[in-house]
């Protein structure tokens, strides 16, 4: 079915576990949350887009449809983007107005990139009368990103921005595309999911994500698997690989295995406080191991599990963003104010707090 006008939303992201696995064919387990990108949007007649954001003072910007990567830069280059690959993929594509509002911080490591690709991806989908599947126009936004805009990033946010469920995590195996939600309902648990955007400034992000990639793959390719998702934590010797490599591999294998656990655990129904300790073992290989994370992320992450949390780690690509911490209902306050007054007594930026329930995936809003 077409539609000539609409508003449509995207959520942002935080990823529970399963960091730099996305694009090792790995597993991740990410949910979405309640900060959204809304887009009002109405078809035009011509192959004009006209794209504005109320968080750039409602800068307009404007390209055709048959735009190509380098036209257009900035925030308006993931609106663009989603042209791009729709086209691509030989889809035709109508002109529009775009308006976009978004309540997800960008920077913070909470897939603000991710929410504006899929609200747009859906909205043109809908605005076409293209009625493409959720993965799909997962897929589509991802290759907005990875071609267009130049990151080579995952699918993983923009998987949980188009699949996410109200109470859900949603399980992912990025080699099958297979999902699964998985039910996450702390509040029955007495427990809340406290995320701290540490707001350290992300340092080089494109290059050093780029160069990790590139390292996985290079430590596949001596271990003569088609990826890392394949390898053993026993083939990981240093015959085979030279450490730094070694130390790559050994994240992305321990990383999957531990998504697979707290899977499991969550499913069984065990008490959620359980998956503390896995969510703690992943900060730490992604901080000796994989060397992501800044030290804003390592105070926020040592300083909430002092004050009280059962688990916390960063959240996203690293280089600074967020950390996500498991805490028991009443103690989110005095967590989130000991990671405060930690980062006051070192001189950082004082960081920004919320909570974070599992929320529902990009739709259309009735209205
Ligand atoms: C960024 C990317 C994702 C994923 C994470 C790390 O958020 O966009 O695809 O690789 O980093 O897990």
């Amino acid at each position: 079915m077409t539609t000539d006008s609409g508003s449509w939303v995207a959520p942002g992201r935080v990823n529970l576990i399963g960091e730099h696995t996305d694009y090792n064919d790995g597993f991740v387990l990410p949910l979405a949350i309640p900060l959204q990108a809304t887009a009002r949007v109405s078809r035009r007649d011509d192959r004009t887009v006209r794209a504005r954001s109320r968080q750039r003072r409602a800068e307009r910007r404007e390209f055709t449809v048959d735009t190509e990567p380098g036209d257009v830069t900035g925030w308006a280059s993931y609106v663009a983007g989603v042209f791009w690959a729709f086209r691509q993929a030989g889809h035709q594509v109508p002109g529009a107005d775009i308006a976009v509002n978004s309540t997800v911080p960008g920077g913070a490591g909470l897939s603000s990139s991710a929410a504006l690709e899929c609200v747009v991806a859906l909205a043109l989908s809908d605005l076409a009368g293209l009625d493409l599947a959720p993965d799909e126009l997962a897929r589509l936004a991802q290759r907005a990103e990875n071609d267009y805009v130049g990151m080579p990033c995952g699918v993983m946010d923009q998987m949980a921005s188009m699949r996410g469920a109200e109470g859900q995590l949603v399980f992912l195996d990025t080699r099958s595309g297979h999902t699964e939600h998985v039910p996450f309902d702390l509040a029955a648990a007495g427990l809340a999911l406290l995320v701290v955007d540490t707001r350290a400034p992300h340092r080089l992000v494109k290059g050093e994500y780029a160069e990790r990639r590139a390292d996985c793959e290079q430590a596949a390719k001596l271990l003569g698997v088609p990826a890392l998702r394949d390898a053993e934590l026993g083939d990981l010797t240093p015959d085979r690989l030279p450490d730094r490599l070694l130390r790559r591999a050994r994240h992305v294998v321990t990383e999957n295995a531990r998504v697979l656990r707290v899977v499991e655990q969550l499913r069984a129904g065990t008490d959620p406080r359980a998956i503390g300790p896995e969510l703690n073992a992943s900060h730490d290989s992604l901080r000796e191991d994989f060397e992501v994370t800044v030290p804003e992320l390592d105070v926020a992450v040592a300083t909430a599990v002092d004050a009280g949390a059962h688990g916390a780690r960063m959240t996203g690509g690293g280089f600074g963003g967020s950390i996500i911490a498991l805490v028991d209902d009443h103690a989110v306050e005095a967590v989130a104010a000991a990671v405060a007054a930690e980062f006051d007594r070192r001189g950082f930026t004082a960081p920004r707090h919320f909570t974070a329930t599992a929320a529902r995936g990009a739709h259309r809003l009735a209205t």
